[in-house]
């Protein structure tokens, strides 16, 4: 742990309780030295493991990771299979150290379309590590803000047409248990690497109120040592919901 991050640890809430990743670079990562884009996208898979070391090592409770978005399906055919294959073999070799990390896994995202092994295995995964109490690692995968959105509305125009709903009762609290990460608290930080200032129909409706950090860093690059950067760049970010300065300083509830 860098030596700021541990003076803010001490003295104010510096640890966000949830962490959202869009890992971005890997392309570019590769292409810089001459490689083929998925030698990016495996050199990505070990920043993966690295950050979720790091989460489990800093006691942060949920860690939210991009792995493929809605719109990853229009890469090149080949990309795309080498990324699922990718996805499987991950899992595959990490499942067993996550598990006796204490790490309870959950994908989110429309996996129709994915194979039925790749299917199967996350299923698994998620049996396997159900009742783990450390980190929740949440792999989104074939995810897309607009998508989560759209499926919540969906199951409440069904439970309005059952007759289970009515359209009065409806708020905003209620349309959030309909959606994927309802069970979950909101992220606190979104860390976007790579240099892009966006966040590509991440995660739409949870990021309302979430401090957004932007990092040059190519995701195969990025280790501990970034975390804590983001960590320490939260710490001192004044989060208001809504309230002036002066109704936070006095602590007003929201
Ligand atoms: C974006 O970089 C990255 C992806 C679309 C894939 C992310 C996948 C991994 C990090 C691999 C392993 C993940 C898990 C969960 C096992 P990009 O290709 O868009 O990079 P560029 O912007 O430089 O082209």
């Amino acid at each position: 742990m860098s030596n700021d991050v541990q003076a803010l640890s001490s003295t104010s809430d510096w640890r966000p309780r949830h962490v959202a990743i869009v890992m971005d670079g890997n392309g570019r990562w590769a292409q810089q030295r001459s490689l083929p884009r998925t030698a990016g996208h495996r050199e990505g898979a070990k920043a993966v493991r690295r950050v979720v070391e790091a989460c489990v090592e800093r006691n942060i409770p949920v860690l939210t990771l991009f792995a493929f978005s809605s719109e990853n399906w229009r890469r090149p055919r080949r990309e795309v299979e080498i990324l699922m294959n990718l996805f499987l073999t991950t899992l595959r070799s990490e499942i067993r150290r996550l598990d006796v990390a204490n790490v309870r896994l959950r994908f989110i995202g429309d996996h129709g379309a994915f194979s039925p092994t790749l299917r199967d295995y996350i299923t698994k995964a998620e049996k396997r590590t159900m009742r783990n109490t450390g980190l929740t690692l949440v792999i989104a995968a074939n995810y897309g803000g607009r998508w989560d959105i759209l499926q919540a509305a969906r199951r409440i125009a069904e439970d309005v047409a059952a007759g289970r709903l009515s359209p009065n009762d409806l708020t905003t609290e209620f349309y959030h248990r309909y959606t994927c990460l309802a069970d979950l608290p909101e992220p606190d930080l979104f860390i976007r690497t790579g240099g892009e200032q966006r966040i590509s129909n991440f995660l739409l409706w949870q990021l309302a109120y979430t401090e957004l950090y932007f990092s040059e860093r190519l995701w195969p690059d990025y280790d501990a040592g970034d975390l804590d950067a983001a960590c320490a760049a939260f710490a001192n970010r004044l989060r208001r919901f809504g309230q002036t300065s002066e109704q936070v300083a006095r602590g007003d509830h929201a």
